[in-house]
């Protein structure tokens, strides 16, 4: 049994095998060509943390499959009445297919998967947000072709996105360049990046600017992450100079694409014009949400399928 909480969970060959399979759902689902190879299955979703496009996309996909969705918070379970995560983990486990969590700390979800009887998913934690990278790279392929030797910018925190683009960089071997302000730099040890250190493919830069010149794509994310709202004020004044702009974009390659998770401020991590602009694919990496995470369901429940 696999569970996906963190990239670095699967290997380079499964990803392949992974954004075929995406694209091959995505074709049927625009054809309204029923694909329900999860029939009867179902997936529990937890969410700790508030979400739009990881729920829609996750309980639409399971939909789509054939399977069914239970949906669960904190406020209304036992999760938030201190009930043991392992005892909640054994029951939910029992009852379902497979099993998505966003939650805080990544300690929580092992501690889930580890007594788990069934696939569990990281639907986003303070550390990572490997269902995000998988339609963000996904994505790019869809419009550039492969990720491999390319380049992309990473500016702003570096919170669970920029670790989990650490991850992807080493295992799909492109270039990552990092511009974080001082003070909010990637934790290699927490990204477990090691690898993408010593082939080269991750470096940082002082300048955002200098971080996006030649980049294949450019991509950002929140100034404050969920969980960190305490820090809002200090960190609209620490990361001031790291909105992408029209400069930034300008300095990358002359198709370079923009990304960002979503949700976002404009005016505040990126300008408008830039979010709303021609390069941006920030809705085609919305609704890839829901097609690379069919295919991760699948294949964690039936492994390939030809
Ligand atoms: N990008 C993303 O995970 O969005 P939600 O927080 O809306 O799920
Ligand atoms: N880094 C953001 C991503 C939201 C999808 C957060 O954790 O809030």
């Amino acid at each position: 049994m696999k569970h996906y909480l963190q990239f670095k969970d699967l290997s380079a060959d499964e990803y392949s095998y992974l954004f075929a399979r995406a694209a091959l759902i995505k074709k049927k689902f625009t054809a309204y060509e029923k694909h329900h190879t999860l029939r009867d299955r179902t997936l529990a979703m937890i969410f700790e943390k508030a979400s739009t496009r990881t729920r829609v996309s996750f309980e639409a996909g399971m939909y789509q499959l054939g399977g069914s969705v239970v949906h669960l918070t904190t406020g209304d379970s036992q999760l938030g009445r201190a009930e043991p995560i392992e005892d909640s983990a054994k029951v939910i486990s029992r009852m379902t297919d497979i099993v998505m969590i966003r939650t805080f700390e990544q300690t929580k979800i092992e501690r889930f998967a580890a007594v788990s009887r069934v696939p569990v998913i990281n639907g986003l934690t303070n550390e990572f947000h490997p269902c995000q990278i998988l339609a963000d790279i996904f994505t790019f392929i869809e419009h550039r072709g492969s990720i491999q030797g390319k380049t992309v910018a990473w500016v702003g925190d570096g919170n669970n996105m920029a670790n989990t683009w650490l991850q992807a960089a080493a295992l799909l071997g492109f270039h990552l360049h990092v511009s974080t302000p001082s003070g909010y730099e990637v934790n290699e040890v927490t990204a477990a990046a090691a690898p993408s250190m010593a082939t080269g493919s991750y470096k940082t830069f002082a300048d955002p600017l200098q971080a996006c010149a030649g980049a294949d794509l450019v991509t950002t994310d929140v100034w404050t992450s969920m969980g960190f709202e305490a820090e809002n004020e200090t960190r609209r004044t620490a990361f001031a100079s790291w909105c992408v702009d029209r400069n930034m974009m300008a300095a990358a390659a002359p198709d370079a694409l923009f990304m960002h998770c979503l949700p976002a401020h404009r005016g505040e991590e990126v300008e408008a014009e830039v979010i709303d602009g021609p390069k941006s694919v920030v809705w085609d990496e919305a609704e890839n949400r829901m097609h690379v995470q069919k295919a991760l369901m699948e294949y964690l429940l039936l492994g390939r399928q030809s």
